[in-house]
């Protein structure tokens, strides 16, 4: 169990805290092989025209495994590192760079992960980049895929497939229909022995590692209320889909999962709707208080300004309690006594919020 302190929790939910900090500071707070799973991505490698277009990119994999090493640490032997990396061009040329790539050589031969399998995410409406190749000279194609790459501590990390199946083809509904009729139980060229196994309905057919998900999230809470406010969001979000995934694929109800690049925090989001526990870390205090319009988006406008405002300063506890007149955490200053500035809005907050919850509680995940 690890506690953080009043000053780096942003907010906490019934099941999970977002901290603001240096995730390497905050990983290595956290207790040997406690998490099941991270899933993240990391800010995008910045690519300077060189000789080679090599050297920054050798600097970004230093500076990732730094955090690889950490996170090895802390996750249990059936953990597993999930990591999305968008490709990219060398910096003024029509070349990519094998930075993804090289990431994955030095966390699988330097880090001692294993690549349990490598996941292809399919971004259908991705909009084409860089315009000099793709648009103006017209050399190359969109690019719209992302490498992920499931890491593992182990070889034989947590995982069920039966949680992520997907709906069946058109073609294996009539089949489950009428196995018989359907199929011919023979052996194929291929060797891959046709019986009336096929017939049986699994409740869904096994995914493949590319995952088609859209990136267009525009009526989520999160944006609609970022928008109302005049805030403007965070500018590299992950479809919740991505983590989703995952997080069902890799966790059981209750495991603990975290992203240690949280952003807006839509991994500490799916993972509270799916009944994990979740931590999210993130450098930046306004990404990590603006996060807290993921939790609160269904409340009066006002009321989620005055959160948002105070959780750049305070900690905010959105913990169910069956009192919730006792008071908005994040309405303390971290030795209890409530700021007078904000005091009558916090107050009008409080009011509005009778089911928003709060009373103090151990900042433990
Ligand atoms: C690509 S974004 C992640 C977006 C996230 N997946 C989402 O859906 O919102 C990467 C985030 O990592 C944060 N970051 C950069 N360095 C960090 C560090 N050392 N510790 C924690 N967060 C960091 C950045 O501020 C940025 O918000």
């Amino acid at each position: 169990m690890t506690e953080f302190s009043d000053k780096q929790v942003v907010y906490s939910t019934a099941l999970g805290s977002q901290v603001c900090g240096d995730s390497l500071e905050l990983l290595a707070q956290m207790a040997d092989e406690s998490v099941d799973l991270i899933v993240t991505s990391p800010p995008f490698a910045l690519l300077r025209a060189k000789k080679y277009g090599n050297e920054d990119q050798a600097d970004y994999i230093a500076w990732l495994a730094k955090f690889g090493e950490a996170a090895h640490r802390v996750l249990k032997p059936t953990g597993s590192l999930v990591i999305d990396l968008g490709g990219a061009y060398v910096k003024g040329r029509p070349t990519r760079s094998l930075y993804q790539y090289r990431v994955l050589l030095k966390f699988v031969d330097d880090l001692g992960y294993h690549l349990a399998e490598e996941f292809f995410w399919y971004n259908p409406s991705k909009l084409p980049s860089p315009i000099e190749w793709v648009n103006k000279q017209r050399i190359r194609v969109k690019d719209a895929v992302n490498t992920v790459w499931w890491l593992s501590k182990t070889e034989r990390p947590k995982a069920d497939v039966n949680q992520v199946l997907v709906p069946y083809s058109a073609r294996m509904n009539k089949l489950l229909e009428n196995p018989a009729a359907f199929y011919d139980a023979k052996a194929r060229p291929s060797e891959h022995d046709i019986s009336m196994k096929f017939g049986r309905d699994n409740g869904g057919a096994i995914p493949t590692n590319l995952l088609t998900i859209p990136n267009t999230d525009s009526n989520s809470g999160y944006l609609r209320t970022a928008r109302a406010l005049d805030i403007r969001s965070h500018p590299a979000r992950f479809p919740e889909g991505l983590p989703e995934f995952f997080i069902k694929f890799l966790t059981e109800p209750g495991d603990l999962v975290v992203d240690i690049f949280a952003g807006s925090n839509t991994t500490g989001m799916v993972a509270e709707r799916l009944g994990r526990r979740w931590l999210g870390f993130e450098l930046d205090r306004e990404y990590a208080a603006l996060s807290i319009l993921r939790f609160v988006s269904d409340r009066p406008l006002d009321v989620v300004r005055t959160l948002y405002d105070l959780a750049q300063e305070k900690w905010i506890d959105l913990t169910p309690s069956p009192a919730p007149s006792a008071a908005v955490a994040g309405a303390r200053t971290t030795s209890g006594r409530r700021s007078r500035t904000k005091k009558a809005v916090v107050e009008a907050a409080v009011e509005v919020m009778a089911g928003l919850p709060v009373k103090k509680r151990a900042r433990r995940t």
